[in-house]
Protein backbone atom coordinates (compact mmCIF):
# COMPACT_ATOMS: atom_id res chain seq x y z
CA UNK A 1 0.00 0.00 0.00
CA UNK A 2 1.00 3.73 -1.13
CA UNK A 3 2.65 5.02 2.54
CA UNK A 4 3.06 8.85 2.67
CA UNK A 5 5.17 9.95 5.86
CA UNK A 6 4.34 13.77 6.83
CA UNK A 7 6.88 16.16 9.00
CA UNK A 8 5.89 19.22 10.58
CA UNK A 9 9.21 20.92 10.56
CA UNK A 10 7.70 24.07 12.61
CA UNK A 11 7.97 24.23 16.22
CA UNK A 12 3.82 25.62 16.25
CA UNK A 13 2.08 22.47 16.03
CA UNK A 14 -0.90 24.05 14.57
CA UNK A 15 -0.29 27.21 12.84
CA UNK A 16 0.21 28.09 9.27
CA UNK A 17 2.70 25.09 8.38
CA UNK A 18 0.72 22.51 10.02
CA UNK A 19 -2.51 23.39 8.81
CA UNK A 20 -1.29 23.33 5.10
CA UNK A 21 0.30 19.64 6.37
CA UNK A 22 -2.83 18.45 7.78
CA UNK A 23 -4.52 19.13 4.69
CA UNK A 24 -2.21 17.83 2.50
CA UNK A 25 -2.50 14.44 4.39
CA UNK A 26 -5.97 14.76 3.85
CA UNK A 27 -5.49 14.86 0.33
CA UNK A 28 -3.37 11.98 0.76
CA UNK A 29 -5.77 9.81 2.51
CA UNK A 30 -8.74 10.57 -0.22
CA UNK A 31 -6.52 9.02 -2.61
CA UNK A 32 -5.94 5.98 -0.63
CA UNK A 33 -2.47 6.35 0.93
CA UNK A 34 -1.50 5.11 4.21
CA UNK A 35 0.01 8.13 6.24
CA UNK A 36 1.87 8.99 9.49
CA UNK A 37 2.46 12.33 11.01
CA UNK A 38 5.11 13.65 13.29
CA UNK A 39 6.29 16.79 14.71
CA UNK A 40 9.33 17.41 14.79
CA UNK A 41 9.97 19.24 17.52
CA UNK A 42 8.70 16.54 19.56
CA UNK A 43 11.64 14.55 18.87
CA UNK A 44 14.68 14.74 20.20
CA UNK A 45 17.85 14.99 17.61
CA UNK A 46 20.17 16.49 16.13
CA UNK A 47 21.88 16.85 13.16
CA UNK A 48 24.39 14.32 11.50
CA UNK A 49 26.95 13.97 14.18
CA UNK A 50 29.62 12.58 11.55
CA UNK A 51 29.83 8.89 13.20
CA UNK A 52 30.36 7.38 9.68
CA UNK A 53 28.35 4.57 10.54
CA UNK A 54 26.78 4.69 7.48
CA UNK A 55 29.65 4.29 5.66
CA UNK A 56 31.91 1.53 7.37
CA UNK A 57 31.95 -1.44 5.06
CA UNK A 58 30.15 -4.21 6.27
CA UNK A 59 26.85 -2.06 7.48
CA UNK A 60 23.20 -1.72 5.67
CA UNK A 61 22.93 1.24 3.71
CA UNK A 62 20.63 3.81 4.18
CA UNK A 63 20.34 3.70 7.56
CA UNK A 64 21.09 6.31 9.74
CA UNK A 65 22.80 4.36 13.07
CA UNK A 66 22.77 7.23 15.72
CA UNK A 67 20.37 6.20 18.53
CA UNK A 68 18.04 8.64 18.64
CA UNK A 69 14.00 9.95 18.01
CA UNK A 70 15.21 10.89 14.38
CA UNK A 71 16.82 7.52 12.93
CA UNK A 72 13.43 5.59 13.11
CA UNK A 73 11.37 8.40 10.76
CA UNK A 74 14.61 8.36 8.67
CA UNK A 75 13.84 4.38 8.61
CA UNK A 76 9.96 4.98 7.41
CA UNK A 77 10.41 7.77 5.24
CA UNK A 78 12.96 5.48 3.07
CA UNK A 79 11.17 2.70 3.24
CA UNK A 80 7.49 4.59 2.52
CA UNK A 81 6.61 5.98 -1.14
CA UNK A 82 6.26 9.85 -0.21
CA UNK A 83 6.84 12.25 1.97
CA UNK A 84 5.83 15.70 2.48
CA UNK A 85 8.05 18.09 5.06
CA UNK A 86 6.52 20.98 5.81
CA UNK A 87 8.87 24.55 7.07
CA UNK A 88 8.49 27.91 7.87
CA UNK A 89 11.09 30.21 6.46
CA UNK A 90 13.72 31.20 9.44
CA UNK A 91 15.88 33.82 8.38
CA UNK A 92 16.30 33.03 5.11
CA UNK A 93 16.31 29.25 5.27
CA UNK A 94 14.21 26.27 6.68
CA UNK A 95 13.99 25.55 9.77
CA UNK A 96 17.55 24.60 12.47
CA UNK A 97 15.54 21.02 12.69
CA UNK A 98 14.39 21.06 9.21
CA UNK A 99 18.23 21.35 8.09
CA UNK A 100 18.88 18.42 10.49
CA UNK A 101 16.69 15.69 9.16
CA UNK A 102 18.16 16.85 5.58
CA UNK A 103 21.45 16.10 6.54
CA UNK A 104 20.42 12.76 8.48
CA UNK A 105 18.08 11.90 5.54
CA UNK A 106 20.91 12.85 2.72
CA UNK A 107 23.72 11.81 4.13
CA UNK A 108 22.70 8.46 4.81
CA UNK A 109 22.17 7.74 1.19
CA UNK A 110 24.73 9.18 -0.12
CA UNK A 111 27.83 7.22 -1.51
CA UNK A 112 31.14 8.62 -1.15
CA UNK A 113 32.51 6.28 -3.87
CA UNK A 114 30.58 7.77 -6.48
CA UNK A 115 28.47 10.25 -4.94
CA UNK A 116 25.57 8.66 -6.32
CA UNK A 117 22.29 7.37 -4.18
CA UNK A 118 22.73 4.31 -2.33
CA UNK A 119 18.80 3.89 -2.40
CA UNK A 120 17.49 1.50 -4.91
CA UNK A 121 13.82 2.74 -5.35
CA UNK A 122 12.26 5.82 -5.25
CA UNK A 123 10.78 8.58 -2.39
CA UNK A 124 8.76 11.09 -3.71
CA UNK A 125 8.90 14.69 -1.96
CA UNK A 126 6.69 16.93 -1.33
CA UNK A 127 8.01 20.92 0.52
CA UNK A 128 5.55 23.20 1.61
CA UNK A 129 7.59 26.54 2.65
CA UNK A 130 5.29 29.38 4.53
CA UNK A 131 6.89 32.68 4.87
CA UNK A 132 6.31 36.05 6.03
CA UNK A 133 7.40 37.59 2.98
CA UNK A 134 5.24 38.14 -0.21
CA UNK A 135 5.18 35.58 -3.24
CA UNK A 136 7.72 38.13 -5.57
CA UNK A 137 10.34 38.45 -2.89
CA UNK A 138 10.24 34.40 -2.16
CA UNK A 139 10.83 34.11 -6.23
CA UNK A 140 13.59 36.66 -6.70
CA UNK A 141 15.09 36.02 -3.33
CA UNK A 142 14.11 32.98 -1.42
CA UNK A 143 13.78 30.52 -4.15
CA UNK A 144 17.45 30.01 -5.33
CA UNK A 145 18.37 29.05 -1.35
CA UNK A 146 15.70 26.13 -1.82
CA UNK A 147 16.64 25.02 -5.21
CA UNK A 148 19.97 23.36 -3.87
CA UNK A 149 18.01 21.42 -1.14
CA UNK A 150 15.26 20.20 -3.77
CA UNK A 151 18.69 19.32 -5.94
CA UNK A 152 19.69 17.12 -3.08
CA UNK A 153 16.34 15.26 -2.68
CA UNK A 154 15.82 14.47 -6.06
CA UNK A 155 19.25 13.20 -6.39
CA UNK A 156 19.06 11.05 -2.94
CA UNK A 157 15.67 10.28 -2.89
CA UNK A 158 15.49 9.29 -6.76
CA UNK A 159 11.36 11.01 -7.16
CA UNK A 160 9.92 13.95 -7.58
CA UNK A 161 9.98 16.75 -5.75
CA UNK A 162 7.08 19.32 -5.75
CA UNK A 163 7.47 22.23 -4.58
CA UNK A 164 4.57 24.86 -2.91
CA UNK A 165 5.09 28.17 -1.00
CA UNK A 166 2.72 29.86 0.91
CA UNK A 167 3.51 33.21 1.40
CA UNK A 168 2.39 36.38 3.22
CA UNK A 169 1.28 34.06 6.43
CA UNK A 170 -0.79 35.22 9.16
CA UNK A 171 1.90 35.24 11.91
CA UNK A 172 -0.11 35.85 14.83
CA UNK A 173 -3.94 35.96 15.44
CA UNK A 174 -3.06 39.73 16.98
CA UNK A 175 -0.95 42.15 15.14
CA UNK A 176 -1.84 44.69 18.05
CA UNK A 177 -0.06 42.82 20.76
CA UNK A 178 3.80 42.62 19.22
CA UNK A 179 6.07 44.84 17.99
CA UNK A 180 5.49 44.25 14.71
CA UNK A 181 5.40 47.80 13.17
CA UNK A 182 6.90 45.91 9.41
CA UNK A 183 3.27 44.50 8.97
CA UNK A 184 0.29 45.89 7.95
CA UNK A 185 -2.59 43.98 10.04
CA UNK A 186 -5.19 45.01 8.02
CA UNK A 187 -3.38 43.23 4.60
CA UNK A 188 -2.16 40.29 6.95
CA UNK A 189 -5.78 39.63 7.54
CA UNK A 190 -7.12 39.92 4.35
CA UNK A 191 -4.14 37.85 2.83
CA UNK A 192 -5.18 35.17 5.60
CA UNK A 193 -9.30 35.38 4.43
CA UNK A 194 -8.51 35.43 0.48
CA UNK A 195 -5.22 33.44 -0.03
CA UNK A 196 -4.82 31.01 2.51
CA UNK A 197 -8.02 29.18 1.68
CA UNK A 198 -6.43 28.88 -1.49
CA UNK A 199 -3.05 27.91 0.07
CA UNK A 200 -4.95 25.07 2.20
CA UNK A 201 -6.15 23.87 -1.40
CA UNK A 202 -3.40 23.84 -2.49
CA UNK A 203 -1.65 22.05 -0.14
CA UNK A 204 -4.39 19.19 -0.67
CA UNK A 205 -3.83 18.95 -4.30
CA UNK A 206 -0.40 18.46 -3.07
CA UNK A 207 -1.24 15.06 -1.03
CA UNK A 208 -3.32 13.79 -3.15
CA UNK A 209 -0.80 14.34 -6.02
CA UNK A 210 1.76 12.71 -4.43
CA UNK A 211 -0.08 9.89 -3.48
CA UNK A 212 -0.94 9.30 -7.37
CA UNK A 213 2.51 8.95 -8.52
CA UNK A 214 4.22 5.92 -8.42
C1 LIG B 1 12.85 32.90 14.09
C2 LIG B 1 11.99 33.32 12.94
C3 LIG B 1 12.59 33.72 11.75
C4 LIG B 1 11.81 34.07 10.64
N1 LIG B 1 12.44 34.43 9.48
C5 LIG B 1 11.71 34.70 8.38
C6 LIG B 1 12.34 35.04 7.15
O1 LIG B 1 13.55 35.10 7.03
N2 LIG B 1 11.55 35.32 6.08
C7 LIG B 1 10.17 35.24 6.15
O2 LIG B 1 9.51 35.49 5.13
N3 LIG B 1 9.54 34.92 7.30
C8 LIG B 1 10.28 34.62 8.41
N4 LIG B 1 9.64 34.27 9.59
C9 LIG B 1 8.17 34.14 9.61
C10 LIG B 1 7.66 32.71 9.44
O3 LIG B 1 8.33 32.04 8.40
C11 LIG B 1 6.17 32.69 9.11
O4 LIG B 1 5.45 33.41 10.07
C12 LIG B 1 5.67 31.26 9.03
O5 LIG B 1 4.49 31.21 8.29
C13 LIG B 1 5.44 30.64 10.41
O6 LIG B 1 5.00 29.32 10.26
P1 LIG B 1 4.07 28.66 11.38
O7 LIG B 1 2.85 29.51 11.46
O8 LIG B 1 3.77 27.29 10.86
O9 LIG B 1 4.85 28.61 12.64
C14 LIG B 1 10.39 33.98 10.73
C15 LIG B 1 9.79 33.58 11.94
C16 LIG B 1 10.57 33.28 13.04
C17 LIG B 1 9.91 32.85 14.34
Amino acid sequence: MMKIIFINASPRKNCNTAQLLQQAQQGAQAAGAQTEYVNLFDLKFTGCRSCLACKRQGMQRCKCYWPDDLSPWIDKILHAQGVIIGTPVYMGGPTAHFHALYERLGFCVLSYDDRSSYLDRKVNVGLIYTMNAPQSYYEAAMRPAFVPIENGLKHLLKGEVLTYACCDTFQVPDYSKYNMGIFDPVHKAQVHQTQFPQDLQAAYAMGEKLAKLN
